[in-house]
């Protein structure tokens, strides 16, 4: 078959793998079948193409990538050795405006597809970037993830107690909650949703990373009760606690979305109840329990809950940066070495580039189901830390093979 003379193979330097064949870890990348789509046209260059492509790329691109596609601009890529089949549709897409509107649009605005093509071939064909030294935020992401949050609440103790259990009336106990609750609450005071002006300006500084550490440190302490005074007739509280359980749990002790209230300081719980009551604090879950509750039931409710003992909250632990890589390498190839042509290989990138463009998956600005259902689960904390580690690797540059000119 004639056609098969110009099927390319491109060789990983060292370990020999080929394209539709197997990392050295064993896991198969899916096979390409070649010249089966227009994705691959820039994986059949010649040399006469990636010539042509590099004067494109000279008039167009190297202002912002480098001739040698080595990016100098935060946020900007490096693109040098990205793989063709993947740098050829993100130009269409970028052409299409589906990324957004991003400095690229108008660089590839005006670019015939015959341009996109040999451009891709040129800086495809490129040694990658040199692996970024391992730099103070890259240790700091590698550093236990409890560990960071036990430092980020330093300076929480003081009134929510050590280890989160609270000593002062009034003052909530942190420990027994889900996560996403926390981080939540915390973000409620941020945006002014819950309007306390002393927690809004305690926890304003506090980055999406830290506060990711901090929620997760506190749901690991070992949960007790709230070392504060609960006045009040437990045995009624009782009674009318069970409205509440469908939500808040057997005990207080939550299952669901609701927060836990087992071993709650009961003034703050009071306080709480007066807030939805009035509106304040509004939740469209709480505005009816709270209508209609009177405060001397708030008070022995208050101390119902106060008493019953919290349970550590079931929640799923964060998987570790190695154990989330493993998944992204299905697609990406050993250490973000992509073997794929139409898939991007992530080594050597960029981290604070890395870092955008996971965001922008994540809200949705940068379509891909396939990225948005794998960064649905993935906190600010762990992209940071995927994003240093992607950049640290070595990349292997493919080897590109032009075909002979015509
Ligand atoms: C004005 C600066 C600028 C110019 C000129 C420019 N780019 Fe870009 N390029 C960027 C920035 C910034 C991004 C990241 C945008 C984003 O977040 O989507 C980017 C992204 C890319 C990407 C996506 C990389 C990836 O891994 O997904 C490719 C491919 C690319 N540029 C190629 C080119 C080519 C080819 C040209 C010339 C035709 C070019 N760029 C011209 C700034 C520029
Ligand atoms: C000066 C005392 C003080 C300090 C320091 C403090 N807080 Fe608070 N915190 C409060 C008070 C008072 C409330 C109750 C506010 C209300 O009624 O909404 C609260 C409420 C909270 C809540 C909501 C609890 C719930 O059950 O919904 C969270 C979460 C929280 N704080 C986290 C933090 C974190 C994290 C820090 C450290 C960065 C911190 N706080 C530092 C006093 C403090
Ligand atoms: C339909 C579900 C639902 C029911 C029923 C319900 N709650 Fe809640 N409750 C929630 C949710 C959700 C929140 C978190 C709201 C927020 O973030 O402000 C909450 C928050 C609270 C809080 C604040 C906890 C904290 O740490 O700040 C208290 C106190 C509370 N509920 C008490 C009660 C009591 C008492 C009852 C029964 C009379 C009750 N709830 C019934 C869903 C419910
Ligand atoms: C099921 C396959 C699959 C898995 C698993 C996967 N990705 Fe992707 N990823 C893709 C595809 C396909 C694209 C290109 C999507 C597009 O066109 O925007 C992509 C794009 C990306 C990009 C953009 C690259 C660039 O140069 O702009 C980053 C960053 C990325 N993935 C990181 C990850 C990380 C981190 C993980 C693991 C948490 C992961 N991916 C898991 C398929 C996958």
């Amino acid at each position: 078959m004639k056609s098969s003379a110009r099927i390319l193979f491109l060789t990983m330097l060292g370990a020999g793998i080929t394209v539709g064949g197997h990392s050295p870890d064993g896991s198969a990348q899916t096979p390409i079948t070649p010249g089966s789509s227009a994705e691959l046209k820039a994986a059949y260059a010649t040399s006469q193409d990636i010539a042509e492509g590099k004067r494109v790329a000279a008039a167009s691109c190297a202002s912002c990538h480098g001739i040698d596609g080595i990016a100098k601009a935060k946020d900007t890529p490096h693109i040098a050795g990205q793989r063709p089949g993947y740098f050829y549709m993100e130009l269409r897409v970028y052409q299409a405006g589906g990324r957004g509107n991003t400095p690229m649009n108008n660089s590839v605005k005006f670019l015939s597809d015959d341009a996109l093509v040999k451009v891709s071939a040129y800086y495809a064909s490129l040694d990658s970037a040199q692996p970024a030294p391992p730099s103070a935020k890259a240790t700091a992401a590698k550093a236990d993830p409890i560990a960071a949050g036990r430092a980020a609440a330093a300076g929480c103790g003081g009134c929510h107690g050590e280890n989160g259990v609270s000593k002062v009336a009034g003052m909530p106990s942190l420990v027994g909650f889900d996560p996403k609750y926390f981080v939540a609450a915390v973000n409620a005071y941020k945006n002014g949703q819950r309007k306390h002006d002393m927690m809004k300006t305690l926890v304003s500084a506090i980055s999406n990373t830290d506060l990711d550490h901090i929620a997760l440190f506190y749901a690991m302490q070992k949960p007790a009760k709230a070392q504060t005074p609960s006045p009040g007739n437990q045995a009624a509280g009782k009674t009318a606690a069970g409205a509440c359980a469908g939500c808040h749990g057997q005990g207080g002790v939550s299952t669901g979305t609701a927060p836990s209230l087992a071993g709650q300081d009961a003034q703050y719980f009071a306080s709480a109840m007066k807030e939805y009551k009035n509106g304040s604090r509004a939740d469209p879950a709480m505005k009816a329990p709270a209508a209609s509750l009177d405060e001397s039931t708030v008070k022995n409710m208050g101390a119902y809950y106060a008493n019953q003992t919290p349970q550590p909250p079931k929640f799923r632990k964060p998987l570790t940066t190695a154990e989330l890589a493993q998944r992204c390498d299905r697609c990406h190839g050993v250490d973000g070495n992509s073997t794929d042509p139409r898939s991007p290989a992530l080594a050597a990138q960029r981290a604070d580039y890395l870092e955008k463009v996971m965001r922008a998956y994540r809200k949705g600005e940068r379509r891909s189901s396939a990225m948005t259902a794998m960064l649905d689960e993935v906190s600010d904390a762990q992209i940071d830390s995927l994003a240093a580690h992607y950049a640290r690797q070595k990349a292997r540059t493919v080897v590109y093979v032009p075909l002979p000119s015509k």
